[in-house]
């Protein structure tokens, strides 16, 4: 098969060109190292920026030339303090890049997308365990973007467009120690981040209610979630978007997470509390149901396999 991977430089993309890569297809990325590494990438590559008005043209000619069957997009900003503060950006950035690119697929008659989306899109859902069919109500402008995202996906069936939209929860760990994820942005890597230089972890609220007052969240391998976007794939043909949410189903806690880490690497380090974080639900933790219902899909890898494997690429 023939692949085009939007932002393939990036921690999800690289693995998940890594996997196509390994099974035989043809890959070839196109990304802009905005926040990409650049060694990552192990597949033919282009420096593009999809939002750029002229990518329309460059990304139609690309996915003609090479035949492209399947497009999977993780192109994206993904910070959602940075979206607060630069709505405009985020906008321009992930629909802008998003409507350029259904262009080009559309002018290049090129109907199947698999698009990164994000549990982002639910904002602060009152349940135990968040489905698809729950209201999706995103509290800041990133979880808007992938919403409406989403959208423009579904609206894209008037030509044929067949796609899965994926619903990430909390993805952490490393396939592979060079892909791991460099940015200190999500709980593990800020924590492994602050114990080597030598600082205290932060825990924003310990009154949540909650067992053990902290925030719980439902992490999920990079690898297993790499494998969901494969299996996706598979699903492609008739037009409309088909949205999964991608988690283990289990949900672990702050406090959880600092234990994790602290048996792995052996550092007992030190613990601050801090005030909660304005829209921070108390628990985020997926239903996977759908998923493994219509994919057949499961995590193979829990929070232990998670935090090892990213010890083990910060170590590396
Ligand atoms: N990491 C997570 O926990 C998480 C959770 C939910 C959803 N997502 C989504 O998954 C996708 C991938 O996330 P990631 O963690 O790999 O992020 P990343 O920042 O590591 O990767 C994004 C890649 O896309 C490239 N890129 C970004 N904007 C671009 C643009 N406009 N034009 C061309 N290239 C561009 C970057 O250079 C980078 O290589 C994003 O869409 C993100 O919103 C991530």
């Amino acid at each position: 098969m023939n692949v085009l991977v939007t932002g393939g430089a990036g921690y999800i993309g690289s693995h998940v060109v890594r996997l196509l890569s390994e099974s035989g297809n043809y890959v070839i990325s196109v990304d802009d190292l905005s926040t990409g590494i650049g060694d990552r990438l192990d597949c033919e590559a282009v420096d593009l920026t999809l939002e750029d008005p002229t990518s329309i043209k460059r990304l139609t000619d690309l996915l003609v030339e090479k035949n492209i069957e399947v497009v999977i997009h993780f192109a994206a900003r993904k910070q959602v303090g940075e979206s607060v503060e630069k709505p405009e950006f985020y906008f321009q950035s992930n629909i802008g890049g998003l409507a350029n690119l259904l262009t080009a697929m559309r002018q290049a008659e090129v109907k199947k997308l698999v698009f990164s989306s994000s549990a982002a899109v639910y904002g602060m859902p009152d349940v135990e365990k968040v489905t698809e069919l729950d209201k999706t109500e995103p509290i800041n402008p990133y979880g808007q973007t992938k919403l409406v995202g989403e959208w423009m996906i579904n609206n894209a069936s008037v030509w044929g467009l067949s796609a899965v939209s994926l619903r990430y929860f909390n993805v952490a760990g490393a396939g592979w120690p060079e892909l791991a994820d460099k940015q200190a942005l999500n709980l593990i890597p800020i924590i492994l981040d602050r114990i080597e230089r030598g600082e205290s972890v932060l825990v924003f609220g310990d009154n949540y209610p909650t067992d053990d007052g902290s925030c719980i969240r439902d992490y999920i391998h990079v690898l297993d979630l790499a494998r969901a976007h494969i299996d996706a794939i598979d699903q492609l043909g008739e037009p409309g978007n088909q949205v999964y949410n991608v988690g283990t189903g289990e949900g672990s806690s702050v406090f959880e997470v600092i234990a994790e880490i602290k048996k792995v690497s052996g550092i007992d380090f030190d613990v601050e509390i801090a005030g909660p974080r304005a829209g921070d639900p108390p628990k985020l933790v997926a239903s996977n149901a759908k998923i493994s219902k219509e994919f057949g899909w499961k995590a193979e890898f829990g929070l232990s396999e998670i935090v090892n494997s990213a010890w083990k690429a910060k170590e590396s």
